[in-house]
This record gives C-alpha cells, sequence and structure tokens, in this order.
C-alpha cells in the first residue's frame, strides 16, 4: 500500500516535471537545413500543423499591415515565406545562427535580407532601426532559459512603439499532445509553458491583440492517439476555423502581442 503511494506520487511528479533546460539551443541547427524543411513535408501531423499554422501567420501579420519586418530565428525561412505572401511590400530581414539554415532561406525567399548572427549581435545589427513587425517561431519553447531572456530582450527592443511581435508555442506542457505522450511511460515529453514563452513579454508591457491554438487532439507528429488521422485532421480543421481563439490549450499557440507605445496602427 505505502509502496502503491510512493510509487504514485513518483508517477505523478514525473508527468508533472518540465524539461531539463541545461542544454544550448544555440548549436541545435548548425548544419541542418533542407532536411529541416522535408521533417514537415514527411510527417503527416505536422504538415497539417504547418499547413494550419500558415493560414494564422496569413492572417495575423496581415491585420498589422507592417511595412518592415524581422524574422528573427528565421531557419529556412519558412514562415518568410509566408509572411512576405501577406505582406508583399514590406521589407523582410531574417536573422539566425545556423548560416546552413540561411542559404536554404535565401533561395527560398531572394527578396529577404538574410544575416548570419547570434541573437547576442542583435541589437548592434538593428541598432537605431525599429521593425513595425519581429516573428520569432519555433524559437521560444525551444530555447534554454539563459537564451530565451536574451531574445525576449533582443525582440522586444528591436520593434518599434505600437509595432508587433508574432510567436509561437509549438510545445505546449499542458496540451492533450503533450499530456499523452508522458502519460503512459511518465517519460519525460519536453515542452514548455504558455506563460514562458509569452509572459516575459507581458511582463514588459506587450498586450495581446489575438490568438489562435491549434492541435487539439492528442498527437505526435506521425499519429494520432486513439483516433483514426481522418477524424484528426477533421477536428482540427473545426477548431482552426471556429474554436482557436477561444482558448489556449492547442499544442500549437500563436500570439500577435503589441508594444505599448503611441502608434497603434492595426487592420
Ligand atoms: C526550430 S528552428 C525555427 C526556424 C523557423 N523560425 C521556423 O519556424 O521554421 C530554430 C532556429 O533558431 C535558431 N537559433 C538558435 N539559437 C540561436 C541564437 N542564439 N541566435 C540566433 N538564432 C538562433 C536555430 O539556428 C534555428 O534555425
Amino acid at each position: 500500500m505505502v509502496d502503491d503511494v510512493t510509487h504514485g506520487k513518483r508517477r505523478s511528479a514525473r508527468w508533472r516535471r518540465l524539461p531539463d533546460e541545461t542544454h544550448d539551443y544555440s548549436r541545435s541547427h548548425l548544419g541542418r537545413g533542407e532536411d529541416y524543411d522535408e521533417g514537415f513535408a514527411a510527417l503527416p501531423l505536422r504538415s497539417l500543423m504547418s499547413t494550419m499554422e500558415e493560414a494564422v501567420i496569413r492572417e495575423l501579420a496581415g491585420r498589422t499591415a507592417a511595412r518592415s519586418v524581422l524574422d528573427f530565428a528565421c531557419g529556412t525561412g519558412r514562415i518568410a515565406e509566408v509572411v512576405v505572401t501577406a505582406l508583399p511590400a514590406a521589407r523582410l530581414v531574417g536573422v539566425d545562427i545556423a548560416e546552413s539554415m540561411l542559404s536554404v532561406a535565401r533561395e527560398r525567399v531572394p527578396s529577404g535580407e538574410w544575416i548570419h548572427a547570434d541573437v547576442s549581435e542583435l541589437h548592434s545589427l538593428v541598432a537605431g532601426e525599429s521593425f513595425d513587425l519581429v516573428t520569432a517561431f519555433r524559437f521560444f519553447p525551444n530555447a534554454d532559459p539563459a537564451l530565451r531572456a536574451a531574445a525576449v530582450t533582443a525582440v522586444a527592443d528591436a520593434v518599434r512603439p505600437g509595432g508587433f511581435v508574432l510567436l509561437n508555442n509549438h510545445r505546449n506542457f499542458w496540451s492533450g499532445s503533450y499530456l499523452a505522450r508522458r502519460l503512459p511511460s511518465g517519460a519525460p515529453a519536453p515542452g514548455a509553458l504558455n506563460r514562458q514563452v509569452v509572459g516575459p513579454f507581458l511582463e514588459r508591457g506587450f498586450a495581446v491583440v489575438a490568438r489562435r491554438s491549434l492541435g487539439v487532439t492528442p498527437q505526435s507528429d506521425e499519429r494520432a492517439y486513439g483516433l483514426p488521422l481522418s477524424w484528426a485532421t477533421r477536428m482540427e480543421r473545426l477548431n482552426a476555423r471556429v474554436l482557436s481563439s477561444r482558448h489556449t490549450i492547442g499544442t500549437n499557440t500563436i500570439w500577435l502581442l503589441q508594444k505599448h507605445g503611441l502608434s497603434t496602427r492595426v487592420a
């Protein structure tokens, strides 16, 4: 009996435990490029998420009517390619620490300005210039705490007063998908709390203008848990159309934040 209780407590603690965040995320994509993009096309639910995410980015980036955009941690230009369709007249600058990722971005969006730099160099690179919109996808939930803190400061400073940040948490710790991955084995499924991602911006006076939460059926990148893939796909589409602005329980929540300031231009 005592053993059962002890065992129960241990399991409970394990599925609640946040991941070890001591790794150095800055090195994670060095040498990567086309293989990163292939992962989206090859895995059915990752591909579906990517398509739904693109629709949200087009909608929310379009609302900002931005004339200058910085895509921070731009990787292969996956997000930039969508942003330029929503804001074709905007100047687009992409920054990433991995040259191999940037070389894919250069081919993908030739009109962009692509800068090979670490986040610590962002201040000096964009000194005196502030952007209408900064996008940062698949970065904050992955980054270790020191890198996350440095990036919040750099990104927040790169936005003009009244300008916008568009970012996401694609690894919501309390989403059905991450719970489903942890529960059977108590395995540490990495994830991030929504407040770890968006909280530091709110503390700096940013306000939430809009948000969309995608990924409500428990799933990995390849398979849905407990549902045929076709049903999971239908439910995801329904959520994206009708419910996604009303909750934050999805695996992937996207926020449009606005920096306090004089100008409040938003379409
Ligand atoms: C998961 S990828 C996301 C790429 C792109 N935003 C997307 O959504 O497809 C994360 C990117 O962050 C970049 N990165 C990691 N640490 C960085 C740092 N210290 N400074 C700039 N970029 C960094 C990586 O090189 C990688 O390209």
